[in-house]
């Protein structure tokens, strides 16, 4: 199998969360990653994770591009 694509998380605020989502059947939380802001998280979809969430104010990149998640106002 080819690699699996990376996807890069970088925090833009503290305290955000990137929360991995299993594959299969159901569709569950298995990891929670805090990232203080500046912080770097690479990561790729693997056989356990199917999703990712993010939350909190983030730049994430992709093959799909950069696209921006928002924080709580
Ligand atoms: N054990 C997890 C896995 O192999 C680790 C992981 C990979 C992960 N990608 C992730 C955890 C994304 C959180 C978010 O699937």
């Amino acid at each position: 199998m080819t690699q699996p694509d990376f996807i890069i998380i970088k925090a833009k605020e503290d305290g955000v969360n990137v929360i991995g989502l299993t594959r299969g059947n159901d569709t569950k939380f298995h990891h929670t990653e805090k990232l203080d802001k500046g912080e770097v998280m690479i990561a790729q979809f693997t056989e356990h994770t199917s999703a990712m969430k993010i939350r909190g104010k983030a730049e994430i990149h992709s093959s799909h591009g950069v696209v921006s998640s928002e924080g709580k106002e």
